[in-house]
This record gives structure tokens, C-alpha cells and sequence, in this order.
């Protein structure tokens, strides 16, 4: 099976699916398949059924191995995020085109020495920039409104972040916030998958424009949890899809020279 998506906060399930547990050297992963007009979808929950999984609990490597395991080679990903630009309001939707990482404590990476040995991947294009324009293409279609590309920053979580903190971000060049991105595209990046995530704005960040309030966005919410599930199946069943028009089938590893 080629093609997977990972379901983010409030993206659970896709109907009727069968599970397959998938036995990695980091963990056994259930994972939903989906079969659609006779194409064979894995589907991810990141934070298991029914959320129970933190951010920073999340085993990413047995995740990405066990789609690897399945032969995935293309993976959208959805995840909600706070933003701190005022072009991306709560409800809507923006693809990630690049991240800052401000995770602490998670494996990163697949290469630790031992038998896989040492190895740093390269950052030019994180995200898949053919998976990306081929998403803005059925966007159209689906008609769901993209406000535009965002730089994520990630951080460690639970917590949400400080009024500072946001501040900060901002500086550094970040749109939106949110904590689970990372390590999950660096992993993705590692195995040679294609990978890329859009997100939808659940909130404004702390101190950004007054407090972190509830608001009522839950129906926009919705609506675009399905607009941006059914725009994924749309590329997933209907595009030919290779790695020839991107670079993330061989990555370049530099094998341990730093
Ligand atoms: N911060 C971090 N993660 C998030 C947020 C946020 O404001 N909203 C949704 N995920």
C-alpha cells in the first residue's frame, strides 16, 4: 500500500476501514485501512482513538516505520495549530511549507549509530512540494479555501505556550504553533517518504489578540476537517502519483561526518 494519511486533534476515523497491526522494532501500531474505489488507503490516528496519546508521548518512529513496513511512499498529514499571523484566522486552512523545532525530548531520528549508523538529513524542502501543489489542485476541486503556505514552529507540549514565547516565534518567522509536527516530518524525511501536512487554525495564540479564549469555531472546524479529508482522498484516488518531480525518495543523508 502506498499511500497513508495521519489524522490529526478531532481527525479519528474515516469510516468503514480494517485494522492491521503493524509489529515495528519501536512498537506495535494499529493501523486503519481504507479502501476506497479499490485503492488500498492506510489511515493513522496520531493521538490514537479517541485522543488519548499526548503530543510528547507519541511513539513517531513506530508510526512511520509501520508505514514504511506497509510500503507508504506519500503521506498527508492533518494537525491543528494556534496562529500568530493575522492573515490565518480560527476555521481556517494553510499548508506547511518548512518548521522551527523547539521540541526538547522526543527521538528524532531513526540514525542513534548502531547498525543503522550515524546520519544527518538534509532540511532543504521538509515537506513535499509536489504532494503540496498537487493538494492546492483538488483544493479547487473539493472547494476548500487554503489562506496561504506557513511556517510551523513546534514545540514540546502539553503546556500551550506563553505570551513571550509567542512573541518570540514571531520574530523568528513562524505563522503557526502547534506540537506535533516535529519529529513526525523529520522521520518521514529519513524513511524517503513524501510528506506534507496542512492545518487548520483551531485558535489565536496566547497573547495574541487578547486571551486564549474558546471560540465558538467549532462548526468551521468541522466543515474543514472534512473539506481537507476529502481533498487528501481526491489526490490519493485520482492522481498518478511518483517521486519523480521531487527530491525526498533518495534524501542525501550525510552519513557521519559531523
Ligand atoms: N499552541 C500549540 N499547539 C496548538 C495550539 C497552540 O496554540 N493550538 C492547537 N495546537
Amino acid at each position: 500500500m502506498r499511500k497513508a494519511i495521519i489524522g490529526g486533534t478531532g481527525v479519528y476515523d474515516l469510516g468503514e476501514t480494517a485494522s492491521r497491526e503493524v509489529i515495528t522494532e519501536y512498537g506495535t501500531v494499529e493501523v486503519d485501512i481504507l479502501n476506497i474505489k479499490g485503492e488500498e488507503i492506510a489511515f493513522l490516528p496520531r493521538h490514537g482513538k479517541g485522543h488519548s496519546i499526548p503530543p510528547h508521548l507519541i511513539n513517531y518512529r513506530a508510526n512511520l516505520m509501520a508505514l514504511k513496513e506497509l510500503g507508504v511512499k506519500y503521506i498527508y498529514a492533518s494537525c491543528a495549530v494556534g496562529s500568530m499571523n493575522e492573515n490565518f484566522a480560527p476555521g481556517e486552512a494553510v499548508l506547511i511549507k518548512d518548521f522551527i523545532d523547539f521540541t526538547k525530548k522526543r527521538p528524532l531520528t531513526f540514525y542513534e549509530g548502531g547498525k543503522r549508523g550515524v546520519a544527518h538529513v538534509p532540511m532543504d524542502e521538509p515537506y513535499c512540494p509536489n504532494l503540496r501543489k498537487k493538494f492546492v489542485k483538488h483544493a479547487k476541486k473539493t472547494g476548500l479555501d487554503i489562506k496561504g503556505e506557513a511556517v510551523y514552529v513546534c514545540t514540546e507540549g502539553p503546556r500551550f505556550e506563553t505570551a513571550s514565547e509567542i512573541r518570540m516565534f514571531q520574530r523568528l518567522g513562524a505563522d503557526v504553533v502547534g506540537m506535533t509536527n516535529v519529529p513526525e516530518v523529520v522521520l518521514a524525511n529519513e524513511l524517503g517518504m513524501c510528506y506534507q501536512a496542512v492545518a487548520i487554525i483551531t485558535n489565536w495564540c496566547t497573547g495574541f489578540k487578547g486571551m486564549l479564549l474558546d471560540h465558538d469555531i467549532k462548526g468551521i472546524m468541522e466543515e474543514n476537517k472534512e473539506l481537507i479529508t476529502s481533498t487528501f482522498i481526491s489526490v490519493l484516488t485520482e492522481e498518478e502519483l511518483t517521486q519523480d518531480e521531487c527530491n525526498c525518495e533518495n534524501p542525501l543523508l550525510i552519513m557521519g561526518l559531523i
